[in-house]
């Protein structure tokens, strides 16, 4: 079973940083990542934080311990995970920051009946001002991160939402590496204004004929042309209905037999990807099972949630 050259495990950074000794990080800047009509309470914010010391790949996470006491068991607050959306060297490229994408989360308390209730450290980053210290851990996470020989091999990433964030970190580095093989991100998102690092990526495609770029929309007004192979609720444009548009492009390069597909975002969207790619693998490589091809080999990484 072949399976992907990772970085070995001392070259990978972990735990550097724990909830015993947190590194203390500054907030550099907070920017509002959705449209307009996302205002804040509802908002996706990119978040640069200052944080020398900390060394992190593309694909890991980093810890955030929200200050003060959970109520449940009145003990300190734990911390909360967050993927990386900077590459190792930061946004800066100066490799002494990291940034990370969160969206407000508010949750239904099933024990008290309470709705919307504003998760803790969602908020607590939301409405961090510039200056504002954080405590952080980590990095974690030794597996979803770019194999050691990247050069050699395709790549197709699958996302929806802020699931797009160790994408970012990934697409600079192998962009910016000289890197000539093809990559695709499929992003799926829910309005066409609210595109996340829309014009980062526009300006990689038109720097980088390699790199292609398809965003699925569900709340815009283009339906889903394909519902008689794979329908979806109230025909929308999901992430995988616009692989499927796009399978002459996307098809040969996952047929190919080093291409790696890296999945993050949604639950949901596990099932309608895992359909398109079969498809493309009965229509562009005769293979009946390509999910299954993909996951022996070792080439089928997924973060969903
Ligand atoms: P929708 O919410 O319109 O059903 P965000 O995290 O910003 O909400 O974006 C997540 C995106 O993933 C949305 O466009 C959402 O669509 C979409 N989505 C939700 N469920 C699925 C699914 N089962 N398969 C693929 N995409 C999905």
């Amino acid at each position: 079973m072949a399976s992907q050259h990772l970085p070995t495990p001392a070259e990978i950074p972990f735990n550097t940083y724990t909830m015993k000794k947190p590194l203390v990080g500054t907030v550099v800047s907070t920017e509002i990542a959705t449209a307009a009509h996302r205002a804040p309470g509802v908002e996706t914010r990119h978040i640069v934080i200052k944080s020398p010391g900390l060394k992190y790949l593309s694909g890991q996470s980093i810890g955030v311990i929200p200050p003060g006491i959970n109520p449940r068991n009145n003990r300190p607050n734990v911390l909360r995970l967050y993927s990386v959306a900077s590459c190792g060297r930061g946004d800066d490229r100066r490799g002494d920051t990291v940034s990370v994408i969160v969206a407000r989360h508010y949750w239904d308390n099933e024990e008290t009946g309470e709705k919307q209730v504003p998760g803790v450290c969602s908020h607590y980053l939301c409405d961090a001002k510039v200056g504002d210290e954080l405590q952080l851990t980590g990095p974690v996470g030794k597996r979803f991160l770019l194999p050691v020989d990247f050069a050699e091999r395709d790549f197709v990433f699958l996302a929806t939402g802020t699931g797009v964030a160790p994408f970012r970190g990934m697409l600079a580095d192998l962009l910016e590496s000289g890197y000539e093989k093809t990559v695709t991100l499929v992003l799926g998102v829910p309005y066409a204004d609210s595109i996340l690092y829309d014009a980062e990526f526009q300006a990689l495609v038109a720097k980088h004929p390699n790199f292609k770029y398809v965003v699925a929309v569900s709340r815009g007004e283009d339906k889903n042309q394909y519902s008689d192979l794979f329908p979806t609720r109230g025909d929308k444009v999901y992430a995988h209905i616009a692989m499927w548009d796009q399978r002459d492009v996307i098809g040969p390069s996952l047929m190919k037999d080093n291409t790696a597909v890296y999945m993050c975002g949604l639950k949901g969207m596990e099932v309608g990807l895992h359909e398109v790619m079969n498809k493309m693998g009965q229509t562009y490589g005769n293979v009946e099972d390509l999910v299954a091809k993909l996951g022996d080999e070792g080439r089928l990484l997924e973060e969903v949630y």
